[in-house]
């Protein structure tokens, strides 16, 4: 069923089906990862914590751009200074020294930064950090953990007989057009188990060019564990590759790698560094990365000014504002506001986290319930004008009315979901189709 409501929405994305094979470029933006048929699908234009629809409906974006969004849309400073930048010029026959601005302030401020390369976003700069950690160590194989995008590396994991990603992040993710050459260049390792790490590397004794991971989500790393990876990567002789692009800067200046006090060979960031501009970096210690001078790692619109100039004037933002310690301090508010109104409705949910990226988790156990209860929390969200998942991805637009409005549509879709469990009518009050569990993250 659709509604009404995102008539144009559901409409422009059947013709999207038509000419747009998977109807969107990112899997997170499908329908179906919301409350496909009440969630708005297009959106006509944002402005700092908010996204209006092309039905013309106006949403709190608790999703702040997939991550990528964390000053809040249309950031006045930094859409300043990217308008100066178009009209200087933005992609010239020669560099520009926006550059080497950029390259001064991220070896300042990332523990690991000595030398850096930049990209057009997250994939890609994985993708560039394991080409510099195999041109370095001479080596071929990666063992990782998380979600590193969409290249032939990273897929190669699931041409694997055990198909790897299949336990790891993506159930019934094909290969397809991925080289069979490839297998057994990647696999992964669960989250957490410096066995199961140490185990891996013994296995590739010798063959490991790197350890790639998502040092965290949304969730503290246990006590010792990343140091414990790191000694073992060294150990074995591979590079430690932190992938930074979900965290981004929201834990602080430094990153995640400066939150978790664990300093790594290489790191990469896109998303939020650039408040949504396309712009990835891979940064990392001068011994690692020189060696890529050598390699060919190379693309034109790499040096596109616009996303240079947009992540240099962001982070200068982040500092001047203090947005980490500002997003910290709102996503503390989040937590205690949500799991008042959970325990005052008597739904059966919790608001977790770390306060910088809050999850609500409904304590439901049938996993297909629990999946229709957090579709119905999404549909009925959106109809309230919140429009996200089960958690909050923050930014620094968000303020006092946004965490007032989003108070209030828990409080009744909360009281609606308690009401459906205790009287067995959740299918009923869905619309939406229950969300679809094509994206189950590893790294917590
Ligand atoms: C941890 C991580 N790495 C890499 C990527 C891929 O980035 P992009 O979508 O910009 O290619 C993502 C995207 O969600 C991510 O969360």
């Amino acid at each position: 069923m659709t509604d009404p409501r995102v008539a144009r929405s559901n409409a422009l994305y059947a013709r999207a089906q038509q000419l747009i094979p998977g109807g969107t470029q990112l899997v997170s933006r499908r329908p179906t990862r919301f409350a496909n048929g009440v969630s708005p699908v297009f959106a006509a234009r944002g402005q700092g914590a908010r996204i209006w629809d092309v039905d013309g409906n106006e949403y709190i974006d608790w999703a702040t751009g997939i991550l990528a969004i964390i000053l809040g849309y249309c950031d006045p400073v930094v859409d300043q200074a990217v308008i100066e930048q178009i009209h200087r010029g933005v992609n010239f026959s020669i560099s520009t020294e926006v550059e080497l601005e950029l390259a001064e302030e991220l070896v300042r401020t990332i523990p690991c930064a000595e030398m850096v390369r930049y990209t057009k976003g997250g994939g890609d700069a994985c993708t560039v950090a394991v080409r510099i950690a195999r041109g370095t160590t001479g080596r071929d194989k990666v063992l990782f953990c998380g979600y590193h995008g969409w290249h032939d590396w990273y897929l190669a994991a699931n041409l694997d007989a055990a198909a790897s990603l299949n336990a790891h992040l993506f159930p019934g993710i094909e290969p397809i057009g991925v080289p069979r050459a490839l297998a057994g260049t990647a696999h992964p390792f669960p989250y957490g188990d410096t066995a199961a790490l140490g185990t891996l590397l013994d296995e590739h004794r010798g063959e490991v060019a790197a350890v790639m991971m998502e040092p965290f989500r949304s969730e503290r790393p246990p006590a010792g564990y990343l140091d414990e990876v790191a000694r073992l990567t060294r150990a074995a002789g591979a590079v430690l590759i932190f992938d930074e692009v979900s965290t981004g800067l929201r834990f602080g200046l430094g990153g995640a790698q400066e939150f978790a006090g664990v300093t790594p060979d290489m790191a990469v960031y896109a998303k939020s560094m650039s408040n949504g501009y396309s712009f990835g970096a891979v940064v990392g210690t001068r011994a690692v990365m020189e060696p890529a001078a050598r390699m060919f790692v190379s693309s034109t619109y790499w040096s596109d000014a616009v996303g240079i100039r947009a992540a240099l004037t962001t982070i200068g933002e982040l500092r001047r504002r203090n947005v980490p310690a500002q997003i910290a301090a709102y996503g503390e508010q989040i937590q205690q506001s949500i799991n008042e109104v959970a325990r005052s409705t008597g739904c059966p949910v919790k608001c977790g986290g770390l306060v910088q990226y809050p999850q609500l988790q409904f304590q439901v156990d049938d996993p297909h319930l629990k999946a229709k209860v957090v579709t119905l929390y999404i549909q009925e969200m959106a109809r309230r004008g919140c429009h996200g998942y089960a958690s909050f991805g923050l930014n620094a637009a968000q303020g006092a009315a946004e965490l007032q409005q989003t108070t209030e549509a828990a409080r009744e879709v909360f009281t609606l979901i308690a009401e459906g469990l205790h009287s067995q009518s959740i299918d009923r009050l869905l619309i939406a189709q229950p969300q679809q569990e094509t994206f189950r993250r590893l790294v917590h």
